[in-house]
Parts: structure tokens; C-alpha cells; sequence
């Protein structure tokens, strides 16, 4: 079953809640938090994921594009995310190791992430205490860009590994997806799809979801 996380980086924060409530057919809600040194773009924190969490019962999936996450992993946690998700380049290993403990004593699912240039067996060491993977499939910073057609071999490369190992990991796509590329990242073994400008611009926010969803091929409404 394909999960669809819309990242409300794309939503009018002035009235977050009402646009949380209209992504609530939506199986996780991803929320982007970053530090303008990691990535040269600062967005949201804390104080906004505490709103959010009461919110919502939605499952949070938080993406920290931060410098050295070990820092504030039980922060977010303590905050409301259900998913820590940090980037892999972000620290270095030992600290990366220390802060997928962290967040696992504190009872959420933990995962890591890779910008594009990055190469996916760098993940090799730390894939079986990890709940998902997030492949970037723009350079991390903003919504609304264009999808990087040459990440797919990263995902069939981490569908092979996580299947050869018979590992409950999650695979997830962030950044240009649309119908089109989310076809295209399903087949290639994502099963948790991203996408924040493709569902907060529609029309009509529900049946995009469901048409991410229906990604795959035969429930997709023509
Ligand atoms: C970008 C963020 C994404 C962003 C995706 O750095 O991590 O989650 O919101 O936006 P779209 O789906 O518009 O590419
Ligand atoms: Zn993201």
C-alpha cells in the first residue's frame, strides 16, 4: 500500500490548521524544519510542531534539514513527531548513530535521509535500526521543484538492499512529486511519497491524494 505525506511547506501557514484538515485522507503529514545552514532556507520549529500535534492525530513525519539533528532529536520528539527523519550528511557518524538511539529509547520511528548528490550505500551501516529511508529527489530547501529523474536508480538500489535484508523499512520520496513521478518512484520500489506543491495547489486536495496513491497503476481514476 502506497502512503501519501503531504508537506505542509507548502501550505498558507496563517491558517495551518484548516489546511491540515483538508489533507486528513492522507496517511502521514510531513513537516519540514529547517535551519538556513543546512539548507539556505529557515523554516519552521518547535513551537509550531507542538500546535500542530494538538492539532491533529495524524501521524507527524518530521524532516530535519538542520546541522547536527543529534542536538534536538528529543526535542522533536517531546514536541509530537511520530517519524524523526535527519539527514545522513547532517553530522558525523557517531553522532548520527547516538541520535537514531535518542529517538528509539524515546519510543518514535526513526529515519534518515540523503540529498541527491549523496550515494545511498553511505545508509549501508545504519539500514537495519532504521524504521524508513527518505531519498531526495530535489536539492532539500524548497517545495515546488523539479523531480530528479536520476535518483530513481538510488530508490531500486535501496528496494533491492532493504528486501535482500527482509527489513520492515520504509522507502520515501520527497520532492517533485507529482502523478507522473510518483508512478515512476513507485515502480521503482518507494512506497511513501511526499509531496507538498502538487497537493496544496489542487483543486481538490482529497483526489490528489488518492490519485498519488492509485500511483501504481490499476486504482488510479483515469
Ligand atoms: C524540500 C522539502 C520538501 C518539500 C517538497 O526541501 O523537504 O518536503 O516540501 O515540496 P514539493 O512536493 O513541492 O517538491
Ligand atoms: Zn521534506
Amino acid at each position: 500500500m502506497i502512503k501519501i505525506a503531504p508537506s505542509i511547506l507548502s501550505a498558507d501557514f496563517a491558517r495551518l490548521g484548516e489546511d491540515i484538515r483538508t489533507v486528513e485522507t492522507a496517511d502521514y503529514l510531513h513537516f519540514d524544519v529547517m535551519d538556513g545552514l543546512f539548507v539556505p532556507n529557515i523554516s519552521i520549529g518547535i513551537p509550531v510542531l507542538q500546535s500542530v500535534r494538538k492539532a491533529t492525530d495524524m501521524v507527524l513525519d518530521v524532516h530535519l534539514m538542520i546541522t547536527e539533528p543529534v542536538r534536538y532529536v528529543a526535542e522533536f520528539v517531546k514536541a509530537g513527531a511520530d517519524i524523526l527523519v535527519f539527514h545522513v550528511e547532517s553530522q558525523a557518524p557517531d553522532k548520527t548513530q547516538d541520535a537514531i538511539r535518542k529517538v528509539r529509547a524515546m519510543g518514535a520511528r526513526v529515519g534518515l535521509s540523503v540529498r541527491p548528490k549523496t550515494q545511498w550505500e553511505i545508509l549501508l551501516p545504519y539500514l537495519d535500526s532504521l524504521d524508513l529511508v527518505l531519498v531526495m529527489t530535489v536539492e532539500p530547501g524548497f517545495g515546488g521543484q523539479a523531480f530528479m529523474q536520476d535518483q530513481l536508480p538510488k530508490i531500486a538500489a535501496l528496494r533491492r538492499e532493504i528486501d535482500r535484508r527482509g527489513i520492515r523499512c520504509e522507502l520515501e520520496v520527497d520532492g517533485g512529486i507529482n502523478v507522473e513521478t510518483a508512478r515512476l518512484c513507485v515502480e521503482a520500489g518507494a512506497n511513501v511519497l511526499v509531496a507538498g506543491s502538487a497537493v496544496f495547489g489542487a483543486p481538490d486536495r482529497a483526489d490528489m491524494i488518492a490519485r498519488l496513491r492509485g500511483a501504481a497503476g490499476k486504482d488510479e481514476p483515469s
